[in-house]
């Protein structure tokens, strides 16, 4: 597909590639909202750390072709990073994928019965961006390593380009009221009492580098699921913005997997150096400056039970409605073989009945977001798989599960049950009474906090993660990835 789109102009203030330069009243709006933009990324996106020269990674088209790569990496200072709009490039041929109007030409503009329910989708999704920059502001100032510390901010200034993704859909797409819900993701703050991000995950903390990559790894990994039913939609803009966010999310994830690949693999070598067999004597294996691996576990099951929450009610008729208007569809709808309508098809949700689990059939429409959660479900069980095989190379006995999909759910089917991680539903006091065999305690955290001291000599590590395997563009291990600015 060879288009005149996918280039980037970089010689205006907003780098583009849907031709803002003849589109004044657009440009116009989003000039207008730029201020406010870079005061929220000094008020709320890394703390420290604005006038050190980063290494990233900036996008330059929307797709590679041949030599050409679609990004280019070098020193940036942050508040200067070239925040852009890139549109996957457009397929004149498009048809809308699934629900009532399957086979129809994409829309290019918004259909205006459908003008409300569009205008949500992309605001939730937009109000998850700058939450996860709040929420991880501190982190910088505790990095493992200079390497940690850069993918960090390369997360945190492609989540903030994601915000602008979102946010010229609403300017350009839906006028005035699309200009307040821009204004709106700026005021929004994270774990905010008056004004909070819009999904609970997103008001959560991330207060340590644990946090960190398990919330790369689950809830970026949620991000995707609901990105690639985006990128499905009927509305060809929201598809392409879509498309090309994906190509950005990709290392996101990278970030989480191997963030915790690294440190559970300094886990098992600690234990060998020092002889330890048994992975659960907990305050031995402390005492070697790396985290036990039951601890990751309780944190594997508090970041995972949060995420599932970010999926919606399990049963959800406004996810039947996105997906009969042809504006949300399943993930990878394009690669499933069906009617892409669903009218008579059923979907299974596991239910308790008399001590067990048994599946209930549903109408399919009805449990989309069931469906997407298995899904995300599916995908994290390859990368936690890939940790248990860092365990079991390093000879050690301990095996990394997800916990069951009712455990801990504030949201959806499973909310007023207590199970636990075994899907075992026991009685509300035993559950409350035995909370922190299976997430994290107090002592826990301040064990995991006590480890964050900051390693910022270039090629050194702290001492409870491992230096990584596959570095960034190919770089050297002792690279200086953050060039620290004078205190
Ligand atoms: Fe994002
Ligand atoms: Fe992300």
């Amino acid at each position: 597909m060879t288009t005149l789109d996918s280039t980037v102009d970089y010689d205006v203030l907003i780098p583009n590639n849907v031709a803002l330069a003849s589109d004044a009243r657009v440009r116009r709006g989003l000039e207008r909202w730029h201020p406010g933009y870079i005061d929220w990324w000094m008020d709320m996106g890394p703390d420290g750390f604005q006038t050190s020269d980063v290494y990233l990674r900036t996008a330059v088209r929307v797709e590679s072709k041949g030599a050409d790569k679609w990004a280019v990496f070098d020193y940036v200072k942050m508040p200067d990073y070239r925040w852009g709009i890139l549109l996957a490039p457009q397929d004149p041929d498009r048809k809308i994928p699934f629900g009532r109007h399957v086979g129809e030409p994409a829309w290019q503009e918004v259909p205006g019965e459908y003008r409300a329910m569009l205008r949500r989708l992309i605001v939730i999704q937009g109000d998850t961006e700058p939450a996860s920059v709040e929420q991880q502001r501190f982190l910088g100032k505790t990095a493992p390593s200079l390497y940690d510390m850069r993918n960090l901010f390369q997360v945190n200034v492609e989540e903030g380009r994601h915000l602008w993704a979102m946010v010229y859909l609403l300017q350009k797409y839906f006028g005035r009221d699309g200009r307040e819900e821009a204004g709106e993701l700026l005021r929004r703050r994270s774990g905010s009492d008056d004004a909070p991000r819009m999904l609970g995950a997103f008001n959560e903390e991330t207060p340590d580098w644990l946090s960190f990559f398990l919330f790369t790894f689950f809830t970026d990994r949620d991000g995707r699921m609901q990105l690639e039913s985006l990128a499905q939609s009927g509305f060809d803009p929201l598809s392409r913005t879509c498309r090309f966010m994906l190509t950005e999310e990709a290392f996101h994830m990278f970030v989480g997997e191997t963030g915790v690949t690294r440190i559970v693999q300094r886990t098992c070598e600690a234990m060998r150096e020092a002889g330890i067999d048994d992975p659960t004597d907990v305050e031995a294996v402390r005492a070697l400056g790396v985290i036990d691996l039951p601890t990751i576990q309780k944190k594997v099951n508090l970041h995972y039970s949060l995420t599932l929450d970010l999926f919606g009610s399990e049963l959800s008729t406004n996810s039947a409605n996105f997906f009969n208007a042809g504006l949300k569809g399943r993930f990878r709808e394009h690669r499933l073989d069906d009617d892409h309508r669903l009218h008579k098809a059923t979907y299974g949700i596991p239910e308790p009945s008399n001590g067990a689990w048994k599946t209930v059939e549903h109408p399919a429409l009805n449990a989309l977001n069931a469906r997407l959660r298995d899904d995300f479900t599916g995908d994290c069980s390859l990368g936690v798989g890939r940790w248990n095989k860092t365990i079991r190379q390093a000879g050690v006995d301990f095996e990394i599960t997800l916990p069951h999909v009712a455990f801990h759910r504030q949201i959806g089917v499973y909310r007023d049950l207590h199970a636990t991680p075994d899907g075992e539903i026991v009685p509300e006091d035993e559950w409350t009474r035995r909370r922190h065999e299976w997430l994290p305690d107090d002592g826990d955290r301040a064990f995991i906090e006590s480890l964050m001291n900051p390693e910022f000599r270039p090629g050194h590590y702290a001492s409870w993660i491992a230096e990584p395997r596959i570095r960034i563009n190919h770089k050297p291990g002792d690279f200086e990835w953050v060039k620290l600015a004078e205190a």
